[in-house]
């Protein structure tokens, strides 16, 4: 387990360009299953999950090759329908395999993914969806056993815009019979661009982005060579460390439509924002102000993967902020860590409702990351800290960032990961 050692008080200032979005590559690689053919996937993010759903793939009987940010998979002879139990224990978003392989072999057999750092992570409308493409689902012995001799199309009401539901959903029915509607559907830039993805193979996808989603099944997929969106999470942690340490930024390879519920509360909290087609630039202000409330949401809503970043920068704003997080029922892990670096953050009863109140400068201590977001939160509070701060537990962290400290130095961080 690395660790990120940080000296507090550098002003950031530079440029950065973003690289592939994580939760749009991992649903892509999964949905690879689906297509008996070559699949070429561009601006693939090499982080651990990424290393991890390679692994997933090879199991499965695919041919899998890496070569810089680019993944070539031949999945025609993919045979096997057992996702290994170990991987689904390590990465409980491998849990997007149950749609794919399914889709692809008409039965799946694949271990309960569990709860992680952030919560129970249920799973239950997964499996609603699916059964209600008349998968036949066995829960036994900490397993999910589906079958289907052929699924075929329904309307699905997802109770809740669950992102992983909605994927799942997806990959199941692209060669289902028929039509599947999928109502009160997540609507993340992922979600589109998963979309876009599926198309690019054959697929018959529309709707993405918004509440309804419509997928009428095909007979096959074919050969696809695609691209993946820039990461809005890695590109609003970055903007968030110019924020927090009184610098600027410019950010090149970015989506700013997609950014735009992140870059509204920097700008509440009185950073100047600036865009352009793939452009974000930031300036930070001499003194950041709060955020009266600041509530995590489904998309286009503020991202819950943004809370942590966003609680480090208001504690250090000049008064009162209010944090609700709302989605995930144990992202707070954070809060302890930061509270010993000084921060003055009341975590009330709910467990999800913070009271931030601004300190002039946090303190560098020894903190533990706990979970990817809450790590890189701790970073940010480290950067802008007086004295030494040192992360511990970086495997967190390097799930979701190719070498944050390499991209935080180059704009002037006094950063370096020690193994
Ligand atoms: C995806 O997780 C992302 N992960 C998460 O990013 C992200 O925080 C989340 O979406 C929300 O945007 C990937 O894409 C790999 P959900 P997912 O299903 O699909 C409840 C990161 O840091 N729920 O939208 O698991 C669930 O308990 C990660 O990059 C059910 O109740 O999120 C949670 O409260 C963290 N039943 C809420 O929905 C279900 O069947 C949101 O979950 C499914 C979900």
């Amino acid at each position: 387990m690395g660790e990120y050692h940080i000296k507090g008080g550098q002003r950031l200032s530079g440029q950065l360009s973003i690289y592939g979005a994580k939760n749009a590559v991992l649903p892509m690689l999964a949905a690879v299953v689906l297509n008996k053919g070559i699949s070429v996937i561009h601006n693939c993010p090499r982080i651990s999950d990424t290393f991890m759903v390679i692994k997933i793939l090879k199991a499965i009987g695919a041919d899998v090759k890496m070569e810089g940010t680019t993944i070539t998979i031949d999945s025609t002879g993919a045979d096997n329908y057992e996702v290994p139990e170990k991987y689904v224990r390590e990465m409980r978003s491998s849990i997007i395999f149950l749609g794919s392989v399914l889709g692809r072999f008409g039965q799946v057999k694949i271990s309960y993914p569990g709860g992680c750092e952030l919560g129970a992570r249920p799973i239950d409308l997964h499996l609603k969806g699916i059964r209600q493409l008349g998968a036949n689902i066995v829960e036994e012995g900490g397993f999910i056993v589906a079958e289907a001799a052929k699924l075929k199309g329904a309307r699905i009401d997802l109770d809740f815009p669950s992102v992983g539901a909605t994927e799942n959903i997806m990959l199941a029915a692209v060669l289902a019979e028929g039509r599947t509607i999928i109502s009160n559907a997540a609507k993340e830039p992922e979600i589109v661009d998963m979309q876009n993805f599926l198309c690019a193979m054959g697929a018959k996808v529309s709707g993405a982005g918004k509440d309804t989603i419509v997928i009428d099944g095909v007979k096959n997929l074919h050969d696809v060579e695609y691209t993946v969106m820039p990461d809005r999470i890695v590109a609003g942690t970055y903007l968030t460390a110019a924020a927090i340490t009184g610098g600027e930024l410019l950010l090149t390879n970015v989506s700013p439509s997609h950014l735009h519920p992140i870059t509204s509360k920097l700008a509440e909290t009185g950073c100047e924002i600036k865009t352009e087609k793939t452009r974000v630039y930031l300036k930070a202000p001499k003194e950041l102000k709060p955020i009266e409330r600041l509530r995590t949401h489904p998309h286009p809503g503020f991202p819950t993967d943004m809370q942590p970043q966003l609680m480090a920068l208001l504690s250090t704003a000049k008064g009162m902020s209010i944090v609700e997080e709302t989605v995930f029922e144990s992202r707070n892990k954070h809060i302890s860590e930061l509270i010993r670096m000084g921060a003055n953050i009341v975590l009330l009863q709910d467990g999800m409702t913070s009271v931030v109140t601004g300190v002039k400068k946090l303190q560098g201590a020894n903190v533990i990351c706990r979970d990817l977001r809450g790590g890189a939160a701790l970073i940010l509070a480290g950067l802008a800290a007086e004295g030494k701060t040192v992360v511990t537990n970086s495997v967190f962290v390097e799930r979701g960032y190719v070498d944050i400290e390499e991209d935080l130095r180059i704009i002037g961080a006094d950063i370096c990961y020690v193994k």
